[in-house]
C-alpha cells in the first residue's frame, strides 16, 4: 500500500509518501516522495515555536509540500476537472479556520487526478494543538475528495518506530527483542517507555518540568544563540570537550538519585541561568559551559535510563526525538550500556530522521492501519495537543 503522511505537530510542515509491502512489522517500506518545510526561519527571532504563526506557515506551505512529495512519487498527473458544488462546500466547511488554504486545494483537485495513494497518515497529537489542527483538517479535505480513509496518528510513536527503521540496510524495522525501553527526546517530550510489544506503552518516566530539547533551546537563548538552540550547543560543547577547558561552572544532576523514573530540567536550566547572569560570555567560556550543560543532561539520561534497566531487565534500548540527533549522546549511551549492560541492543534513528519528519508518521499510521477511520468517520477526528503514547 501507498501511504501519504502528514506532520505538522510543531515547526516542520512535512508530508511523504512511503509504501509498504507486506504486514507490519515484517513489511519493507520505501520512501517515495518526501518534502519538508522547516520553518526555522520563521520562529528564530522568537527565541521559540510561535504557535500562531506555526499554524499560519503549515496552512501556507502544506500544499507546495504535498505537490512536491507526489511529484518526486511519480504520483502526480495533470488532469482538469471540476469539484462540485457540495464538494466545495464541504471543503470550505472542514477549511473553515484557513479559507485560503480551501481556495488553494480546490484548484489543486482541478489541477491534478486522484493519485494512487490507500491511506492518509496523519498526525493528530502531541504537539501545538493549532498546528496539529492545520495537517488533521487537511487530511480530512483529501480523505473527503479523494474518498480515502485517514489514520491518526501519535507522534511519539512515530518516533519510536523512525528509531527502529534501517533506511541504510533493508528499509525494514529492525527485528527487535521485546520487552523494550524507549527513551523518547525530544522539544516537547523526554519519557521512558516500556515496550511490551509493538505498540504496547506503559510510560516508566518522564520529565516533571521541561524536555530535554527545551533546556537545550533555553540555555542557547541565555547565550545568544538562535532556535533550536540543541544542534548549536552541541558544537559549542564539543568544542569545549576538545579543547579540554576547565569547568565554568558546576551544574546540579537534577533527580539523579530520586527513587522513580522522572526527569526534571528546569533546576538545571536555572542554575545555567544564575551561572550567566548579566555576564556577556567569551567564545570560550560558552564552549565550556555548553560543555558542563550537556555533560549534566548526559549523565542524568544514561543514569536514569540504566535504573529503567536495572528495574525491568529488559534487552533493548530504543532511543529517540530530535535530542536524539546529538552524536555526543549517541556516543555516550554507547559507551555506558558497553560498559554496564553489554548484552543491550541500541537503536537510534537514522539522521534524517532524528527530528520531525513525515517518515516517520507513515511508519507509524502503517502500523495501526487495521484501524483506520472511513471517509466518513475521519471527518470526526480530532487533534489532542496532549495525546499520550500510553492512551492515558
Ligand atoms: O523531535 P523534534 O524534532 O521536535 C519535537 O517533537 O519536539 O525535536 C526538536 C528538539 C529541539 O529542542 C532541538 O533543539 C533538539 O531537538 N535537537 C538537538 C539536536 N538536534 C536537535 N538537541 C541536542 N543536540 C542536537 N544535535
Ligand atoms: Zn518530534
Amino acid at each position: 500500500m501507498n501511504i501519504l503522511s502528514i506532520e505538522t505537530s510543531c515547526d516542520e510542515t512535512a508530508v511523504s509518501i512511503v509504501s509498504a509491502v507486506g504486514q507490519f512489522p515484517d513489511a519493507t517500506y520505501e520512501v517515495l516522495g518526501d518534502a519538508l518545510h522547516s520553518q526555522i526561519d520563521v520562529h528564530a527571532e522568537y527565541g521559540g515555536v510561535f504557535p500562531a504563526l506555526a499554524k499560519r506557515e503549515h496552512a501556507r506551505t502544506l500544499i507546495p509540500m504535498l505537490t512536491k512529495a507526489l511529484a518526486d512519487a511519480e504520483l502526480l498527473e495533470e488532469e482538469v476537472s471540476e469539484l462540485t458544488q457540495k464538494q466545495v462546500e464541504v471543503l470550505h466547511e472542514l477549511l473553515l479556520r484557513d479559507p485560503g488554504m480551501a481556495d488553494a486545494l480546490i484548484e489543486f483537485f482541478q489541477t491534478y487526478e486522484k493519485p494512487e495513494v490507500d491511506l492518509i497518515a496523519v498526525t493528530s497529537g502531541p504537539g501545538l494543538e493549532p498546528a496539529l489542527w492545520v495537517g488533521v483538517s487537511f487530511a480530512k479535505a483529501l480523505a473527503e475528495i479523494w474518498n480515502m480513509h485517514v489514520i491518526p496518528v501519535n507522534h511519539m510513536e512515530g518516533h519510536v518506530l523512525a528509531s527502529v527503521f534501517d533506511v541504510e540496510e533493508d528499509n525494514k524495522l529492525a527485528q527487535i527483542t521485546f520487552p523494550a525501553i524507549s527513551l523518547l527526546i525530544s522539544g516537547g517530550h523526554t519519557e521512558l517507555l516500556l515496550m511490551k510489544g509493538w505498540g504496547q506503552y506503559e510510560k516508566i518516566g518522564q520529565t516533571r518540568d521541561d524536555a530535554v530539547g527545551e533546556a537545550f533551546d533555553k540555555v542557547a537563548r541565555m547565550i545568544g544563540l538562535p532556535y533550536p538552540g540543541g544542534p548549536a550547543i552541541s558544537k559549542l560543547a564539543g568544542e569545549g570537550r576538545r579543547l579540554n577547558l576547565p569547568a565554568f561552572t558546576e551544574l546540579p544532576r537534577p533527580m539523579l538519585h530520586s527513587k522513580d523514573l522522572d526527569f526534571s530540567f528546569s533546576g538545571l536550566k536555572t542554575a545555567v541561568r544564575y551561572a550567566v547572569a548579566d555576564k556577556e560570555l567569551s567564545e570560550v567560556e560558552k564552549q565550556s559551559l555548553a560543555r558542563d550543560f550537556e555533560d549534566a543532561v548526559v549523565e542524568v539520561l544514561t543514569k536514569k535510563t540504566a535504573a529503567a534497566f536495572e528495574e525491568f531487565g529488559t534487552h533493548t534500548l530504543i532511543i529517540g526525538g530530535g535530542v536524539s540527533a546529538s552524536q555526543f549522546i549517541r556516543q555516550a549511551f554507547n559507551k555506558y550500556f558497553l560498559t554496564h549492560f553489554p548484552d543491550i541492543e541500541i537503536y537510534f534513528p537514522n539522521p534524517g530522521l532524528s527530528t520531525d519528519n513525515a517518515v516517520m508518521i507513515a511508519l507509524a499510521g502503517h502500523a495501526r492501519s487495521a484501524n483506520a477511520s472511513n471517509p466518513a468517520a475521519a471527518r470526526f477526528i480530532k487533534a489532542d495537543g496532549n495525546k499520550s503514547i500510553d492512551g492515558k
